[in-house]
């Protein structure tokens, strides 16, 4: 028939296989060889019936996306086409369901008039992770099988269900053990030797008909989303096209929801989701680690140090079902930090989202000692005591001692030089940076710092390491503040220098906020805790070049011995029992005293302004990292900003941002404010050579 699309015929039954390796995508070629196996088994009188299936891991993973945007080779048929081909058929067509069928290839299931899964199948439609929507009919179809607050729940959280749920929910019509071609094979002979009927997913209504004329439902829901999706515009458009399955008929429905499709996959959020896609993917390629290279085993681990990092991180062990033990300085120091995960682990559990089982069971995989001597048998190491170098170093000297040769001793610096750390060592090729953010058993990213001298095999098992415990693991080189933090460096300088010319934490924290950052920098200064900052910039003082500004604000804030929520106050003020930042007017007094003291005339500073500021310095400091190499690739650095910084998705990283705005656009205001403000603001010289060309990041 075709290479990536079979036709056989069973006596009768014409079994129609994708055939495109690894998920049977439905590109270009596939759909003309759907088509042409469709056409073919129609004209056949021979065929009474037909089945669609996949071949290899699954049914079909759905639509190919690295095809979205070009356009198809003349006479590709619409996805939307031959699912509305398949449902019309008048011979009875079945989807054999295995592994999963999603997005598009959920679609093409929904469009046959019977669906049969396998036990382990799953199926579902995550368009909208992508910026998109169910554009090939699943919009309408799905509310039409299972009522609104499930197709609701379904497509616009794009949810995965198991063949179980999947079948008590109407997706499906059966689960079926045993070869699933076969069963639908003698499915689709008892349709026809008992003349049953064919039921078209888009003629049902029943489903449908409940909400109809009851707007509130949808407004309900959205605003039950408001939050969760803040920013994003596809769960709102698929929530719009759910509202058109119910009150318009299905011809106009999918019109309705072919519109919106075409909107949403033109508009950057979902270039900028897709990029996030692929660029998540991207991060574990490392040229010259490659995917061959051994890894060690990693069955035990060990934490150093049980503060507010080690804690989070051992329970990172114990979820993954790593047995960890954890060293402190003292038995109260144990005590205090064991107390501290029971209570993470209780309050998962009463919110039910963790079984007191399970806590038991992980609480169980924790250990605790005071002697190195236990932790002579462990394969990885991750240290996490005070910041401090002279205190590192006499940890890993005697972690060297005490561990057994092979084990890898990684650290949770923030700061610290990774190499001088090693060189406490006789093993620095099994020394690496693991920087956990907090709270560690939360936050998805870890920065791995490979040290001068860290090996593939080191490397290699430490990005095993961070996926074993459900975290992204990024590749960065040695650095002050690393790539994440130095980049935020770059931008809390200017939101400081802002408030000396002119604005207040307000201001600039709802520019930040609506941007679509989780909250301002000042917001999530005082969550952070203001003293550790504080403490730093002291020991930095002296070294500090004369010649740069430097705002002094922040120290000012903290000498009121205002450290953030932790002591009720900080940038902002804090009601007894409440995060919600209150502006305080003790603040805004003290940096307009400051500015005056320093000599600024304020002035107003407008919103554009402030994302200007604050956005682009870092986006340059983001082409300072990639040019000195501590950054693999620009979508390294923005998989780091969504993963630890909580970076909007739907703007894709700081670096595709910058590519949208325009790199020229970003040098030459980046020109401009180096013109005014100094050398803090100076152009990156990558921004500026690829401003020249013409390019982006995404070109490098
Ligand atoms: N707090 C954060 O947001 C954050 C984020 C990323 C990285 N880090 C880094 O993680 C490390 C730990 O930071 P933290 O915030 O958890 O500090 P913390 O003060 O909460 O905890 C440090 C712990 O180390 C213990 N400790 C001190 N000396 C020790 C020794 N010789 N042996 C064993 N334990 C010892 C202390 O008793 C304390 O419990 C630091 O290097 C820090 O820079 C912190």
């Amino acid at each position: 028939m075709s290479d990536v699309v079979t036709l056989s015929n069973r006596n009768g039954v014409a079994v129609v296989t994708l055939q495109n390796p690894p998920v049977n995508g439905l590109g270009f070629a596939v759909r003309t060889g759907l088509e042409a196996a469709l056409r073919a088994a129609t004209d056949d009188d021979t065929v009474q019936a037909l089945v669609i299936t996949g071949d290899g891991k699954m049914f079909s993973g759905g639509a190919d996306i690295r095809e979205f945007g070009q356009p198809p080779p003349d006479g590709t048929p619409p996805l939307p086409m031959l699912i509305d081909t398949i449902e019309a058929s008048d011979k009875p067509v079945i989807a054999a369901i295995h592994g999963v069928a999603l997005g598009g290839g959920c679609e093409v299931a929904l469009g046959c008039h019977v669906r049969l899964a396998t036990p382990d199948a799953r199926v579902g439609l995550p368009e909208v992770t992508l910026g998109i929507l169910p554009g090939a009919g699943g919009t309408q179809r799905m509310p039409r099988l299972v009522g609104i607050p499930a197709a609701l729940d379904l497509i616009v959280n794009g949810k995965l269900v198991p063949a179980k749920k999947a079948l008590a929910l109407g997706i499906i019509d059966d689960i079926v053990e045993g070869d699933i071609v076969d069963a639908a094979v003698a499915h689709a002979r008892r349709m026809v030797s008992e003349n049953l009927p064919i039921r078209r997913a888009s003629a049902l209504d029943d489903k449908v008909v409940e909400a109809r004329g009851t707007p509130e439902v949808f407004d309900d829901f959205r605003k039950t989303m408001a939050r969760r999706a803040r920013g994003f515009e596809a769960p709102f458009a698929c929530v719009d096209c759910v509202e058109a399955a119910v009150n318009l008929p299905f011809a106009e429905g999918i019109v309705t929801e072919r519109a919106r499709f075409r909107e949403l996959v033109a508009s950057d959020q979902s270039k900028a989701q897709r990029h996030a896609f692929f660029a998540e993917r991207q991060v574990t390629k490392i040229p010259d680690v490659p995917k061959s290279t051994p890894t060690l085993s990693l069955d035990t681990a060990a934490v150093i140090g049980c503060g507010t990092m080690g804690g989070g991180i051992a329970m990172n062990f114990a979820n993954a079902g790593i047995p960890v033990t954890v060293f402190e300085v003292s038995q109260e120091a144990l005590d205090k930090g064991l107390d501290v995960i029971r209570k993470n682990y209780a309050a998962t559990v009463s919110k039910r989202r963790l079984s007191q089982n399970e806590m038991d069971q992980r609480l169980s995989l924790i250990s605790t000692t005071v002697d190195y001597a236990d932790l002579a048998t462990v394969d990885v190491v991750v240290e996490a005591v005070f910041e401090d170098m002279a205190l590192k170093k006499e940890v890993f000297g005697k972690l060297d001692t005490a561990c057994k040769p092979g084990a890898i001793l990684a650290t949770n610096t923030s700061t610290l030089d990774v190499d001088e750390i090693a060189a406490a060592t006789n093993r620095p090729d099994k020394v690496i940076g693991t920087h956990f953010f907090s709270p560690a058993n939360v936050m998805k990213l870890m920065e791995n710092v490979r040290g001068e001298q860290s090996s593939p095999e080191t490397i290699a098992t430490i990005m095993k390491l961070s996926k074993a415990i459900g975290k992204v693991g990024v590749l960065v080189g040695v650095c002050d503040g690393f790539v994440g933090n130095r980049m935020l460096y770059a931008y809390r300088r200017q939101s400081d220098f802002l408030l000396e010319e002119g604005a207040l934490p307000a201001q600039i924290d709802k520019v930040i906020y609506d941007f679509g950052m989780p909250m301002g920098p000042y917001a999530m200064g005082d969550l952070a805790g203001l003293d550790v900052g504080w403490r730093i910039r002291q020991q930095q003082a002296a070294t500090r070049p004369p010649h740069l500004r430097y705002s002094t604000v922040a120290d000012h804030v903290c000498e009121l011995g205002r450290f953030g929520q932790k002591t009720g106050a900080g940038w902002f003020r804090y009601e007894e029992g409440s995060r919600t930042p209150i502006p305080d007017p003790i603040v805004d007094e003290l940096i307009l005293k400051i500015s005056q003291e320093n000599g600024f005339t304020r002035r107003e500073v407008g919103d554009q302004e402030i994302l200007e500021r604050c956005m682009y310095p870092l986006v340059n400091e983001g082409a300072k990292i990639l040019e000195e190499g501590l950054a693999q690739r620009a979508s390294d650095i923005d998989v780091i900003w969504m993963y630890g910084y909580g970076f909007p998705r739907f703007r894709g990283g700081p670096m595709f941002w910058a590519d949208l705005v325009g790199v020229q656009t970003i040098y030459d205001t980046m020109s401009r404010l180096h013109d005014e403000h100094g050398d803090w603001l100076e152009p990156a010289p990558l921004l500026k050579r690829i401003a020249e060309q013409g390019k982006g990041f995404r070109d490098l």
